[in-house]
């Protein structure tokens, strides 16, 4: 703890320092703190920052997202970025300085599940814009309110933290309203795991609710349709003392409209009652009544200090947006197309008095080649700084092979992704870019508590599987043997070799299916389907489950599906004891 406030309080005075020199100025000198710290990372990371506004807009508004990102590449690396919505457009007057000045945002130190949070992402692509094109940004905008849109271009005054509008009009907006947003930075377009073909994709898998076209420099067009009609719900939460840091403590005792301590207290935070502030006020030594503009800075550190150690009740769950299993479970299913899942959502845990939600869907086979993972904080995809992120440290404190898989390097080798997402009002990232959770204990060991569930019931499924492959293995040894020796045999007993072979594969394939019957009737996953109604997915995956076993052609596609249709039956009609 003291350590803590001792860093704070350092970071306090650096961020005094600071403010000498203008924030825009601090991050055109310091751009990688806001993610711009190579052409490829820049054109994702601009791309990013618009989309997540978009997506953030429309919660708030309530507005089923249709969202277009467009990228065209343009001569000398310079590449084109489109982003449109149908969110609720941005207050005209308010335009300029969203683009043109940081830390200019409406979410600031809200404690909301939003995407976006420090009024810096717009402003930060307008930056990077300007310093490698020299060009503004576009921004056409329109409220529903409206009859017009409005047409800005934007740059900014780095000395002094302020927008330079180049051009406004006023401009006909078919949309009943929306946004769309250009800018020209340098960047370069890859393939692969950190691509922006990613970023999209992996945008589509955690917001199920959202219609996603995409077009990429190649010219490829992607097209992600929404799967579910709820709009998450998005509830603000005044922010909880111990989610705050000394210097932004600092900043609300400066800037708060209150007269007294006591109703600085409870008016501004979560979780802090009359009994609970008096209290804290008397440990730090001062006056209820005082005026909190006249506290001098060995008082702001006390009363921080008392309301740190303070005995504080969680912030209400009910703040944070999840998907939760059944929707990860669907949106999996619809964007990996893998052969089995399972998924699982933790309840709330806390981090320094902030609660937080672990959610994890594992997704085999089917589509899926190879072993990956997919970080999300509170909805956004991450796919940079993977080794700094609590998500990959948790990983690597699972036992793989406990669970049965065959371990190449740190991770297994089997084709599955997992999908980890953390949700909170309020996230430690590990820097302005939110690019990596922070790997606090706690936040870890709950992901990882998550992840072994999840885990649990695949494993499951995968030693059925295996054991099917087995079976299938012993029956091919077997009917090989059987082939060999019914020359013999046909002569031994004097009958016929086709009749010998005939009762031979009879033999073995009574047997086979009789292994395969017991195995099948014993997967959970096909109960919990057929229960469901879903019997389409019940047959797939058990044909699944069958694809290496019946390799061996002992089998034919008939009695194939006769034997489906009559584990299905006898699953449905509850004669079985499903053990597993
Ligand atoms: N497409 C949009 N539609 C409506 N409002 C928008 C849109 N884009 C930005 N805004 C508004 O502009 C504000 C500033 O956006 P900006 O990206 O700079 O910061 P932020 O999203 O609040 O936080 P962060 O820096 O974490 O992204 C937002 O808080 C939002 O109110
Ligand atoms: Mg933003």
């Amino acid at each position: 703890m003291k350590e803590k406030i001792k860093q704070n309080i350092q970071e306090a005075e650096l961020y005094k320092k600071f403010k000498r020199i203008s924030v825009a100025e601090f991050f055109e000198r310091n751009r990688h703190l806001l993610g711009f710290d190579s052409p490829r990372k820049a054109l994702l990371i601009a791309v990013k920052e618009y989309v997540d506004n978009s997506l953030d807009a429309c919660e708030e508004y309530k507005i089923l997202p249709d969202i277009k990102v467009e990228i065209d590449k343009l001569e000398n690396d310079v590449y084109k970025i489109t982003v449109e919505d149908n969110g609720p457009g941005i207050p005209y007057e308010n335009v300029p300085e969203i683009f043109g000045s940081f830390l200019f945002g409406s979410k600031f130190h809200r404690f909301i599940s939003t995407r976006g949070k420090q009024g810096i992402g717009a402003s930060a692509v307008t930056l990077y814009s300007q310093l490698t094109t020299k060009e503004p940004v576009e921004i056409i905008t329109k409220m529903k309110d409206k009859e017009k849109g409005i047409k800005y271009k934007i740059k900014i005054d780095v000395k002094t933290n302020s927008p330079i509008i180049l051009e406004k009009e006023e401009v006909e907006m078919k949309k009943e309203s929306g946004t769309i947003v250009k800018a020209k930075i340098i960047g370069q377009y890859i393939k692969g795991k950190q691509s922006v073909d990613e970023y999209i994709r992996l945008t589509a898998l955690i917001n199920p609710h959202a219609n996603i076209t995409y077009k990429n420099p190649d010219g490829e067009k992607f097209v992600y349709k929404r799967i579910i009609n709820d709009i998450p719900e998005l509830k603000e939460v005044k922010p909880h003392p111990y989610g705050i840091e000394l210097g932004y403590f600092d900043r609300l005792i400066r800037e708060t409209k209150e007269k007294t301590l006591l109703n600085f207290l409870t008016r501004t935070f979560s979780s802090v009652g009359q009994n609970t502030a008096i209290e804290i006020l008397k440990k730090a030594k001062l006056d209820p009544d005082m005026d909190p503009k006249n506290l001098n800075d060995d008082q702001i550190i006390k009363l921080y200090n008392a309301l740190q150690n303070a005995k504080l009740r969680a912030i209400p769950s009910k703040y944070i947006v999840t998907l939760g299993r059944d929707i990860i479970l669907k949106s999996m299913e619809n964007i990996l197309k893998p052969e089995y899942m399972a998924a699982t959502k933790r309840k709330p845990a806390l981090y320094r008095g902030i609660p937080f939600i672990v959610e994890v869907g594992i997704a085999y086979g089917g589509e899926i080649t190879e072993f990956q993972y997919y970080r999300f904080a509170n909805r956004v995809p991450l796919l940079y700084k993977p080794g700094e992120d609590a998500i990959t440290h948790a990983l690597k404190e699972i036992n793989w092979k406990h669970y049965g898989f065959e371990v190449e390097g740190e991770f297994p080798k089997d084709p599955m992704a997992i999908l980890v997402h953390v949700a909170s009002v309020w996230l430690p990232f590990t820097s302005e870019s939110k690019e990596a959770i922070a790997p606090y204990d706690e936040i870890v060991r709950e992901i990882e508590l998550g992840i072994k569930n999840a885990l649990r019931e695949l494993s499951i499924y995968i030693k059925k599987k295996k054991a099917l492959e087995t079976i299938g293995d012993k029956y091919k040894n077997l009917y090989g043997y059987g082939l060999e020796v019914i020359d013999s045999l046909s002569s031994i007993l004097d009958i016929e070799k086709e009749k010998v072979e005939g009762r031979v594969k009879e033999r073995i394939k009574k047997e086979l299916v009789n292994d395969i019957y017991e195995i099948l009737k014993s997967v959970r996953e096909v109960k919990n389907l057929l229960k469901e109604g879903k019997d389409d997915r019940a047959v797939t995956l058990i044909k699944n489950m069958l694809k290496d076993t019946v390799k061996i052609n002992l089998l034919s596609e008939k009695e194939l599906e006769d034997m489906i249709v009559e584990v299905i039956n006898d699953v449905k009609k509850n004669k079985l004891s499903l053990l597993s």
